[in-house]
């Protein structure tokens, strides 16, 4: 039996590969970003030839660098920004037009007719989601209304669509010549278009949206058994192997904390921060503004459902406070201005740049700092942008007690802002839980792995990889009720100011 598995993790910025071994240490990885193309407010789109040679890219090299062969790998998983849409062409494996990313806004009016038209509860009941700008649904259809003859080519099969991971599968399984067009239940229940209990593609949602069936991925299991297809010998991994694994990578990162319980919650904190509480084979559905979705769906087990708040601005509103504002050189200065002040000096910032996502899913609503005197500093800022990540997260945290009855005891987190001691005790003070981080943080990468090994047998069962999570730094709160909740109330003044504000 070989003695690793190998992920890929497609994600919104960057692509990774990563070796695990069974103990679910990392064994290697190589990473390369990709270019985010504005094209115009509100619009953010990929190059998809791009993401698949970059992943051909870093497969290669991380093996390379990690003195291993495909033989070595037992079973590769992947996981992916979720929602971001590709349509491309299966005779000849060209996109129709670049892939447009989970954070553009460009089907606003999409979102809003479909609220207008009566459809809301209908998506809002059989997909577990609001209408919204953000899910792949809107996405598909503005390819399919405004890129001249996309229509006609996904109606006598020729375009078919994909999230990143079925794109990356179906190049990694042979492109034009044979590859395999599948997605799992994570990835599809981003769309509007599956019905979380059946977990196939819903033909009144695809009547509401006018997206032919046949341009759909066939929906398998997140932990594949019977492989999705093996990789190409002649790819970049050079040989064959099982193709076993696919989660969206909120899903995957869930899978890396272990959140195999009802009750589990992971919080990952990247470009936005995305909270997912596990509420077991039972769908919560959400009166508090949170999404239903899969969590994962090992072999022929029943899916496991999620509650999750999706937050869309977080970490990039550090890198705005670098790129925009120019009041920092790098994210780790964040930390170091923040700590200059004792406390935000009255400053609150409410970065709701495009719109705000859970639990307010208020498209009108844009970014505002408040609560100024001659007083503050670049270091309030700088305190404020991290308190907005943390308040952000309490948000979501109070919506997910509301929707599912269970208090938040310890919150595991994850992701690149994790490395920021300041920000990760301010969300033990503004929660009032303690906040763990494991030692592998990379675990969105190893909850692919996870799902791929545990299909193959490298992995026995969930027990198993319960035993490979170790805490590396935990930071318990140290606000007394009273400042926690004062806080916290002059938070949601600040909310409050930045709704109504474009039409
Ligand atoms: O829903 C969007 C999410 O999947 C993006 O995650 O880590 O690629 O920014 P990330």
């Amino acid at each position: 039996m070989p003695e690793y598995v190998g992920a890929v993790d497609q994600g919104t910025t960057s692509t990774r590969f990563m070796i695990f071994d069974h103990g679910g240490n990392e064994i290697g990885r190589h990473q390369l970003e990709h270019e985010q193309i504005l094209p115009k407010a509100g619009w953010v789109e990929h190059n998809p030839v791009e993401i698949w040679e970059r992943t051909a890219s870093v497969i290669q090299t991380g093996l390379g660098k990690s003195n291993l062969q495909a033989e070595d790998l037992a079973a590769l998983g992947i996981t992916n920004q979720r929602e971001t849409t590709v349509i491309w062409n299966k005779k000849t494996g060209r996109p129709y037009y670049n892939a447009i990313v989970w954070q553009d806004t460009r089907t606003d009016k999409i979102a809003s007719k479909l609220e207008r038209d009566g459809h809301g509860d209908t998506i809002r009941h059989k997909a577990g989601l609001p209408p919204a700008t953000y899910f792949s649904g809107g996405k598909i259809k503005w390819i399919l209304d405004n890129v001249d003859g996309v229509r006609e080519a996904a109606e006598n099969g020729d375009a078919i669509f994909g999230n990143t991971d079925s794109w990356l599968l179906w190049n990694l399984t042979g492109g034009p010549r044979g590859g395999v067009h599948v997605t799992d239940p994570t990835n599809a229940s981003r769309t509007m278009l599956m019905d979380l209990e059946t977990l196939d593609w819903d033909d009144e949602l695809l009547a509401i949206f006018d997206i032919p069936r046949s341009m759909l991925p066939e929906i398998k299991p997140s932990s594949a058994p019977d492989p999705y297809g093996m990789t190409l010998a002649t790819g970049p991994l050079g040989g064959e192997v099982p193709l076993t694994g696919d989660l969206g990578d909120q899903q995957a990162a869930t899978v890396g904390q272990v959140c195999f319980a009802p009750g589990e919650a992971k919080n990952t904190y990247g470009t936005g921060n995305f909270m997912l509480l596990n509420t077991g084979t039972d769908m919560v559905r959400s009166k508090a503004g949170l999404l239903t979705t899969v969590g994962y769906q090992f072999g022929k087990e029943k899916p496991v459902y999620c509650l999750e708040g999706s937050i869309a601005v977080t970490g990039s509103a550090v890198q705005w406070l670098r790129d925009q504002f120019g009041i920092i050189s790098g994210a780790a200065q964040s930390e170091s201005l923040a700590r200059q002040v004792e406390d935000n000096g009255g400053m609150y910032f409410v970065p709701a740049f495009s719109g705000l996502f859970a639990p307010y899913w208020r498209a009108d609503a844009r970014g505002a700092i408040v609560g100024l005197s001659r007083y503050n500093t670049n270091a309030h800022l700088a305190r404020a942008t991290l308190e907005s990540i943390c308040y952000q997260s309490r948000d979501v945290a109070e919506a997910m007690e509301q929707d599912s009855g269970v208090k938040l005891e310890t919150l595991k987190v994850d992701g690149g802002v994790t490395a920021n001691q300041l920000c990760m005790q301010i969300q033990a003070d503004v929660l009032g839980v303690p906040v763990s981080r494991p030692v592998v943080a990379e675990t969105t990468a190893l909850g692919a792995a996870y799902a791929a090994g545990l299909a193959v047998g490298f992995w026995k069962d969930t027990d198993e990889l319960r035993q490979n999570w170790n805490e590396d730094q935990r930071w318990e709160p140290n606000w007394d009720e009273e400042k926690r909740e004062a806080g916290y109330a002059e938070w949601k003044k600040a909310v409050s100011r930045t709704l109504d504000w474009v039409d």
